[in-house]
């Protein structure tokens, strides 16, 4: 039996004309619940007016996982009852597709037990444009969260260029994948230092989209560490397994080209990724070795697990090469960000104005940041007897500033920000439109902020 839900509001009349189901609908715990009305399923979404878009997405998510669970096989929403919560239907419509997909996002390739399949969504309405842009948005979050969920002998640096070349055929993304003889010719030797360990070769991935060659040229460089186990200084965690998610940062971006490419947005970008497995080994970088970066600096490694910011040199040396007007740089790097933030929320470096410019989209957009200092006087403490710097910090505070200020050196001089995603890569348990799983952090983010330069 094939069974159909529709998504009402409190203050429809079907619920409000009979008193018992209005005063049933008020005693229910949460947001919204379900009943039957009639010799129809509904579903009733209880709060008064929503204060945001992603309290809309939230809302979508938590429905959408419980009839999917409820093995609903569609539902259905009237888009003007969403414009009764939120005055902008077009984006109450794509914010409530989007968080739609999103909430009842698996990840189950692993799993015997399959998880249900996503509730189909029919919004009815003259809307179909807004409808479209949820499903672009959630799909590009989604390829992201996949990347970042699969495991790190499927997915490693080898094999990735491969998953992204799959992905972006037949749309205009350009890729041209550096093999690790390009990688040596181009000196990019951060990259070549830090996979040293590991039996995969390293990757360097260049993808362009260039819809409107008129707007200035936005490089996005993003963190590609397929495993982090802290290399020679090993980590040592309980359960280390979500550091195969250190390539959180490679995944936004290249969660950002798929929503613009699949969006058809005008833009000028270039997505660059460096692609490296952090591991011990005979041949691993031992700490104390030397790197000499292609733009003149040495820099010394003082811990091999401060390995992000040794191959996002290389990306940001490439995106001056390129001549790059803006430049977002975006990775999983410190713990310390995780300790000053949280998990709800990035943390944004680099030039001011630009950064209050992304908090801004990311309010919108649901990818929050909050802007960060970079105090100069702390650059001192990465200071090196042996070398131009050190990898690490002397101090041992402010952790991701001092991560920030290692990337300053190396990146274009202007315009230039630095998101640090550590504490955003995953969650625990569900939640609003997220799973247990990676968020996909950062593919809107970039995506968004991309689209708003000229
Ligand atoms: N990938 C880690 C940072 C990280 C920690 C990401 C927790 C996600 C969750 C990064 O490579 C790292 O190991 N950073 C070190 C730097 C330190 C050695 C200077 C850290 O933050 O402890
Ligand atoms: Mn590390
Ligand atoms: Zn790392």
């Amino acid at each position: 039996m094939q069974i159909h839900t529709e998504i009402l509001l409190a203050t429809d009349s079907q619920v409000t004309k009979n008193q018992l189901v209005k005063q049933f609908v008020e005693n229910q715990p949460g947001g919204h619940c379900s009943l039957v009305l009639g010799d129809k399923q509904v579903v009733i979404l209880k709060d008064k007016q929503w204060k945001s878009l992603d309290e809309i997405r939230s809302i979508a998510g938590e429905v959408s996982r419980s009839v999917a669970a409820q093995r609903v096989q569609s539902a259905t929403i009237q888009a003007d009852q969403l414009a009764k919560k939120w005055s902008a239907t077009d984006e109450a419509v794509t914010a409530f597709v989007e968080g739609w997909h999103l909430g009842a996002y698996n990840f189950d390739r692993y799993q015997s037990k399959k998880a249900n399949p996503v509730t189909k969504l029919i919004v009815k309405g003259s809307c179909q444009a807004s409808v479209k842009a949820g499903r672009v948005r959630a799909d590009a979050m989604a390829f992201s969260r996949d990347l970042m969920n699969e495991l790190s002998d499927v997915l490693n640096p080898e094999t990735y260029p491969e998953v992204l070349k799959d992905h972006f055929k037949g749309t205009k993304v350009k890729i041209n994948v550096l093999s690790k003889k390009e990688i040596e010719e181009r000196e990019m030797n951060g990259v070549l230092t830090v996979c040293r360990g590991s039996k995969y070769d390293p990757s360097f991935v260049e993808m362009t989209l260039q819809t409107d060659a008129s707007k200035p040229l936005v490089a996005l460089v993003g963190k590609g560490v397929t495993y982090d186990s802290g290399g020679i200084s090993l980590k040592g965690g309980r359960d280390d397994s979500d550091m195969r998610m250190d390539m959180g940062g490679s995944a936004a971006v290249s969660g950002a080209l798929s929503l613009l490419a699949y969006s058809d947005a005008k833009v000028n970008v270039v997505a660059l990724i460096p692609m490296v497995e952090n591991t011990p080994g005979p041949d691993a970088v031992m700490p104390g070795e030397v790197i000499q970066y292609k733009n003149g600096i040495s820099v010394q490694v003082g811990n091999t697990d401060a390995e992000g910011r040794l191959i996002l040199a290389d990306g940001l040396i490439r995106a001056g090469e390129l001549g790059a007007k803006y430049t977002v740089d975006i990775a999983t790097l410190t713990g310390a960000v995780v300790g000053a933030l949280g998990t709800e929320i990035g943390g944004v470096f680099g030039d001011e104005d630009l950064a209050y410019k992304m908090k801004k989209i990311g309010d919108q957009n649901g990818d929050f940041v909050w802007p960060l200092p970079l105090v100069d006087v702390y650059e001192e403490s990465l200071d090196s007897a042996y070398a131009d710097c050190n990898n690490i910090s002397s101090m041992s505070v402010a952790g991701s500033i001092t991560a920030g200020l290692f990337l300053r050196k190396f990146a274009p001089k202007n315009n230039w920000l630095h998101v640090d995603m550590a504490g955003v890569m995953d969650k625990q348990k569900p939640k609003g439109y997220y799973t247990k799983s990676a968020t996909g952090y950062g593919a809107r983010l970039l995506a968004d902020y991309t689209v708003s330069l000229h």
